[in-house]
């Protein structure tokens, strides 16, 4: 990518494009959401759906994280799952259960049945969205964009709600090629122009969330994910923004994640950052790692975990700090802060 390294001020930007920073950046996956108060009382009033239809309200609750912690990115309040309604599937989430789809993608003719979308079209209101922050955030930080990986929409399709064993998803891989690759041609093809839509309307990074691709062996990822993710991340270079291309439980497949695309790969906490990162190899950057179940932990405890990921990271530029998925519900408020406070004084003034 073309890029002016003085032009570049904002630290989150900075790493992104592997450029030395003041501090390492730090944000987290589901920064908005139900373990703020905030969040709850406009929970109380509308569904999740409701939120994400209207640009004010989803464009209010992206922006409380920023009001009560000094995180160094926004991301737009959506869900992975939107695109799919346009297309003609019908969802909702339950409590507890999280989402389930009523129209099961179960055979050929149903993903024949998808309905094509154009996403500046039907998903104008999380465009619009998009607009509004970045005129509310006034470039005080940089905003995230993103959308769910194919693999990660047709497993909620196929399954049918969240899953264990992904069983169906794989048995339509293994005995129906064809409906597999229908599939997931569609939905690459959504993703990419709805990605290229939200850097359009002022997203300055995005996010491919492909959070259960760790399902697969590395076979099976380069067989039936690798060359769909790949157009998506090749699309996007035109857009000349980053891209974090992000999976749980991805050791065996980091490798091919990055050879799939992604200026930055997002890690779990089931990998150690300073090996990952050699693994991957200099030219990329990498996002991580802390597990979200060390928010519960006391505070010295969360800070020898803070530390030991910065110091696993030894200060080289392309570092963002983050979990390794997203902020539990129950998460103390004061310990998200504590992580932060801890990312920016540890990491000052440690750069090469
Ligand atoms: O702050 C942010 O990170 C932006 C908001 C965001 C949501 N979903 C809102 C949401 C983001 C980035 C997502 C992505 C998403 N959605 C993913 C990828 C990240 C991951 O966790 O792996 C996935 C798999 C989904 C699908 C999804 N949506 C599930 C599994 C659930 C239920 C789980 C739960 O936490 O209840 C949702 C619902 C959802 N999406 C909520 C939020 C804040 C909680 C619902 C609520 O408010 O009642």
């Amino acid at each position: 990518m073309e890029i002016n390294p003085a032009a570049i001020q904002s630290r989150f930007l900075r790493a992104c494009h592997r450029l030395p920073v003041d501090r390492t950046p730090v944000w987290f996956m589901r920064q908005a959401g139900r373990y703020l108060p905030e969040y709850r009382a406009v929970r109380a009033r509308y569904s999740l759906l409701e939120i994400c239809a209207q640009p004010e309200l989803a464009a209010e609750v992206t922006l409380q994280p920023l009001r009560l912690l000094p995180v160094d990115a926004a991301i737009i309040f959506a869900d992975i799952l939107l695109p799919l309604i346009p297309m003609g599937v019908r969802l909702d989430y339950s409590a507890g259960e999280g989402p389930v789809i009523h129209t099961p993608v179960n055979s050929y003719a149903d993903a024949a049945a998808l309905k094509p979308i154009e996403p500046r079209e039907a998903l104008s209101n999380v465009l619009e969205a998009i607009r509004l922050v970045r005129h509310e955030l006034n470039g005080k930080v940089p905003l995230i964009g993103f959308a769910g990986g194919p693999f990660t929409l047709a497993c909620y399709l196929i399954e049918g709600g969240s899953s264990r064993g992904y069983l169906k998803t794989k048995q339509m891989m293994y005995a129906e090629p064809h409906a597999w690759r229908l599939l997931m041609g569609k939905l690459t093809r959504v993703v990419t122009d709805y990605l290229l839509a939200q850097a359009d309307s002022g997203a300055q990074v995005v996010q491919l969330f492909d959070s259960w691709v760790g399902t697969l062996g590395p076979q099976d990822y380069r067989e039936y994910v690798l060359p769909y993710s790949q157009i998506i991340f090749r699309a996007l270079k035109g857009a000349h923004i980053p891209a974090i291309h992000f999976g749980t439980d991805t050791s065996a497949l980091l490798p091919m994640m990055r050879e799939a695309g992604g200026d930055v790969i997002g890690l779990d906490w089931r990998v150690s950052l300073d090996q990952a990162w050699n693994m991957l190899g200099p030219d990329v950057g990498v996002q991580g790692n802390l597990d979200p179940a060390a928010l519960f932990a006391p505070k010295p405890e969360i800070g020898r975990r803070v530390v030991s990921i910065l110091e696993q990271a030894g200060g080289r530029p392309g570092h963002i700090f983050n979990l390794g998925h997203g902020v539990l519900p129950d998460t103390p408020i004061e310990n998200v802060l504590t992580v932060i406070e801890l990312v920016h004084e540890f990491s000052k003034g440690a750069r090469s």
